[in-house]
């Protein structure tokens, strides 16, 4: 696997992704390869924390899930992924209803995702936290190991494939959980703050690894992020919640002046 290129830098690039995940959309719109929450509502004893939100994330682009704390970014990814029963509505793969299949099965029918908190296996080697998930698509523990070098090499996490998991850094976890679902070749990642608590370098370098991909695994790539430069260095397409309920979505460029979005979450970002 080749090693990854430099961060590029500037509006440039993310223009360029922009005019690339739309045209990817478009073609995927009519291929069926859809992850789609159709009118989903979740509530937790009296509070709505996802309510009625209808959204499509088709193979080959990068969609943004902004908000702000509590506006229900991560109970929505529960909910596409079967880690939370919706209320209401459905959720949808290709087409077919997978609301109430439990995580594991959507998991293996190619919706893969990471979490806000590690969740890795601490005492395991690094490389064996990657590997169990090829493992569990199939793979034999050989060819499972060398994805997950691969996986690992292109995170620039090679050196580490040998460390307990649980001494690594935290940003190195994260990227870890990233190893992790794309060693289940996903149709779709869904990705929940992967950049957070990195530096500016380090942010850098995971606009990066998000940005490829698209390309490198042939999945569409959901981000949560409250790293602006990242959400808008990356995606074509933003979905904004607050409260549960979506108050906006757009190109970066019509997101960031959306006054609806200035005054519930960028104003105080
Ligand atoms: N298991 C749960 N039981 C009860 N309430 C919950 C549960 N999970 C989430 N909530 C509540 O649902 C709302 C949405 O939470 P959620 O974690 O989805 O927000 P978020 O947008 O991901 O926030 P953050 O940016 O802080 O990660 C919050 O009010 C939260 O307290
Ligand atoms: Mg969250």
């Amino acid at each position: 696997m080749k090693q990854r290129k430099k961060a590029p830098e500037g509006r440039s690039q993310a223009d360029r992704a922009c005019t690339e995940g739309a045209r990817v959309a478009e073609q995927a719109n009519g291929s069926g390869q859809t992850l789609e929450a159709r009118q989903v509502s979740v509530s937790f004893e009296g509070l709505t924390a996802v309510n009625s939100v209808d959204e499509t994330l088709h193979q080959g682009e990068i969609l943004g899930l902004i908000g702000p704390n509590g506006a229900g970014k991560t109970t929505l990814v529960n909910a596409m992924t079967g880690f939370q029963l919706p209320a209401a509505g459905e959720v949808l793969l290709c087409g077919k209803v997978i609301s109430s299949l439990s995580p594991h099965w959507i998991r293996r029918h190619g919706v893969a995702r990471t979490f806000q908190a590690g969740r890795l296996f601490r005492d395991m080697p690094v490389s064996e936290n990657v590997e169990v998930a090829a493992v569990s698509m199939g793979l034999s523990r050989k060819k499972a190991h060398a994805h997950a070098m691969e996986l690992l090499e292109w995170l620039g996490l090679a050196d580490r494939a040998e460390m307990p998991a649980g001494i690594l850094p935290y940003t190195d976890e994260r990227r870890v959980g990233i190893a992790r679902a794309l060693a289940l070749s996903p149709q779709f990642v869904l990705l929940d703050e992967p950049a957070a608590g990195m530096s500016d370098l380090e942010c850098d370098d995971i606009m990066q690894v998000v940005r490829e991909i698209p390309e490198r695994f042939g999945c569409g790539v959901l981000l949560i992020e409250h790293n602006m430069r990242v959400i808008m260095g990356v995606c074509a397409r933003i979905h904004v919640l607050d409260s549960g309920k979506t108050i906006a979505r757009g190109t970066p460029a019509e997101v960031q002046k959306n006054p609806v979005v200035i005054n519930a979450y960028l104003g105080h970002s």
